[in-house]
């Protein structure tokens, strides 16, 4: 059996880190990775173990992976599974835990799937990348949240560590047979 890694993004890295969790957990098992922007439909009889994760913008994933949920709920349920979100409020490490993370405590909440573990993982900040409009947006944000202001700068708030440890996490979790 293998596990199955889907992701949403927009400017790279949850893919970024779904690779680094990937692999991580191919070290233990064969690990696939899929965007879920894709529409993809896994072959779940190959899957035993899965992981959803997803960045924040403006406030809100992005409305694929709550579809995506919705329509997998029953494989999703019979799977080993995990969540994690990426956002730049998870910089601040009190606003880095499923509890403490407003989004991601939100999501769960809400979903009618209950994911066996879940991390939440800073993101990054890339303002020349982006348009205007966000680059102006994010940057008065962060002005009011005490984080980067210069928009040449690109910073990368990723625990690579936690990563690692979520990974080990996800993988020695019980299988559901
Ligand atoms: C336009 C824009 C809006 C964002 N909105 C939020 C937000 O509301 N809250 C937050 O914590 N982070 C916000 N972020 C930060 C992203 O979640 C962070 O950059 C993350 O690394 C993006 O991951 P991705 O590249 O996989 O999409 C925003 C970033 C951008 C570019």
């Amino acid at each position: 059996m293998k596990a199955l890694i889907l992701y949403s993004t927009r400017d790279g890295q949850t893919r970024k880190i779904a690779s680094a969790l990937a692999e991580a957990i191919r070290t233990q098992q064969p690990c696939d990775l899929m965007n879920i922007q894709d529409a993809p439909q896994p072959v779940w009889a190959d899957y035993d173990r899965v992981l959803i994760g997803a960045s924040i913008r403006y406030g809100h994933f992005q409305p694929v992976v709550e579809t995506f949920v919705k329509q997998h709920l029953q494989a999703l349920q019979q799977c080993t599974s995990g969540f994690f979100s990426v956002n730049l409020t998870a910089r601040k490490p009190e606003k880095r835990s499923p509890e403490t993370n407003a989004y991601t405590r939100k999501f769960l909440a809400a979903s009618p799937w209950q994911p066996d573990c879940c991390a939440v993982f800073a993101g990054a900040l890339y303002y020349p990348r982006y348009r205007w409009f966000d680059r102006v947006m994010i940057q008065l944000i962060m002005r009011m949240t005490g984080g980067e202001t210069d928009s040449t700068k690109e910073v990368e708030y990723t625990d690579w560590a936690q990563v690692r440890a979520f990974a080990q996490e996800f993988a020695q979790l019980p299988g559901k047979s």
